[in-house]
């Protein structure tokens, strides 16, 4: 049986995810806007989904906007921000996932101003850089993430809205890894926009939301019938959302247990890791997600490595599934200032609540098959 490590990229979707959203793709099918019984039941279950979203991440229920996943919410969160106040800045780490970065890129090209911020080599933001940066009194927007996709950094997203707050400009928080992995608390939070994605926490694919603070301005990037307050037009995917709530009442009674797991998997691996002295392992003094180790062996290639661990059996990924599809070496290790060579020779595990001690030590014994054979060594 091939051992799926690659939790980052998708989850499977948990049995009890599965169990609430099967009723609902046959019965009740209403749409949840009509007014008749079909409509009222499927509004309901849409509602009960909110209840449980909110619940995970700390919010008001009417703080939730439902969408599609996590491109849409981090694009309706830049472009919506952006599109409020005119002119003024847009800030973004430049580690963030391309559904930040890209989305505050296509903003530029239309004349809004954009900067990137500046991280260091463990994975954090130049706060120094920042705050100046904020002092110049014209920036609108901050993005930053809680957790990052590819090296697992946690980020201090409530220094950011300190910070972001004293020069009266907005924070975003991508929170689409952080999610079901560390608490989040959105009300203390200081964050003013927060995106989700069902999938990253075992709830189907397609299906995500922005959670944006009661009274906050941003211009809706969808526009038709309305829904959700204005903020996303569209017929509500209702199984689908009652599949992401599921998933999220399971991640918020789990979280402690998944994590306990994770952790002692991912530090196996990162035990056996260190015993090969061409290895690096990406912001390791760093506090990072329980579940996800990203590292280096030096003069091999990630893509080839990737292949030959799939050859192997293991799922793994060299950086974001998005990025392993064009073949660049990865932003984020770029964006830390490590050199080219040791981002393209990247390899990301993200392990799972359904991996064993066992996977991570056959993990192990294939890597010592690879590294001896020429094959995945850089051209
Ligand atoms: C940090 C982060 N943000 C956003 C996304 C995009 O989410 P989705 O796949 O739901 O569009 C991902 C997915 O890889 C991610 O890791």
């Amino acid at each position: 049986m091939p051992v799926y490590l690659d939790h980052n990229a998708t989850t499977p979707l948990h049995p009890e995810a599965l169990e609430a959203m099967q009723p609902h793709l046959t019965k009740p099918f209403g749409n949840p806007a009509s007014v008749h019984r079909f409509g009222r039941a499927a509004h309901g279950a849409v509602q009960r989904a909110r209840v449980e979203v909110a619940e995970l991440v700390g919010c008001r229920q009417d703080e939730v906007i439902f969408t599609s996943g996590g491109t849409e919410s981090d694009n309706l969160a830049v472009k919506g921000a952006a599109a409020a106040q005119p002119g003024r800045t847009v800030l973004y780490g430049a580690t963030e996932h391309p559904a930040v970065l890209e989305a505050a890129e296509a903003l530029r090209e239309t004349g809004t101003p954009v900067e990137v911020i500046p991280h260091s080599a463990d994975g954090h933001p130049d706060w120094p850089w920042l705050e100046q940066r904020l002092g110049q009194g014209d920036v609108g927007l901050v993005c930053l993430m809680a957790a990052n996709n590819e090296t697992g950094v946690i980020l201090d997203t409530a220094r950011a809205a300190e910070l972001a707050h004293a020069h009266d400009a907005l924070l975003h928080v991508d929170v689409v890894q952080a999610a079901g992995k560390i608490a989040l608390d959105f009300a203390g939070s200081g964050a003013d926009m927060m995106a989700l994605s069902a999938h990253k926490l075992f709830g189907p694919r397609g299906v995500g939301a922005l959670i944006l603070r009661a009274g906050t301005t941003i211009h809706a990037q969808m526009h038709g019938g309305g829904h959700e307050g204005g903020m996303r037009s569209g017929t509500l995917n209702a199984p689908g959302i009652v599949g992401f709530g599921a998933a999220c009442r399971v991640a918020a009674r789990d979280i402690a247990e998944r994590n306990v797991h994770c952790r002692a998997l991912r530090d196996r691996l990162e035990a056996g890791l260190q015993q090969l002295s061409d290895v690096t392992i990406f912001a390791a003094g760093q506090e990072r997600l329980s579940n996800t180790c990203q590292f280096a062996l030096h003069g091999y290639d990630g893509e080839a490595m990737v292949m030959a661990f799939d050859r192997e059996g293991f799922a793994v990924s060299s950086g974001s599934a998005c990025q392993s599809e064009h073949g660049e070496p990865s932003h984020v290790l770029l964006g830390m200032g490590l050199p080219r060579d040791i981002a393209k020779a990247a390899v990301r595990v993200s392990v799972g609540p359904d991996n064993s001690d066992a996977d991570i030590d056959a993990l192990l014994s294939a890597l010592a098959r690879i590294r001896e054979t020429p094959m995945a060594a850089m051209a």
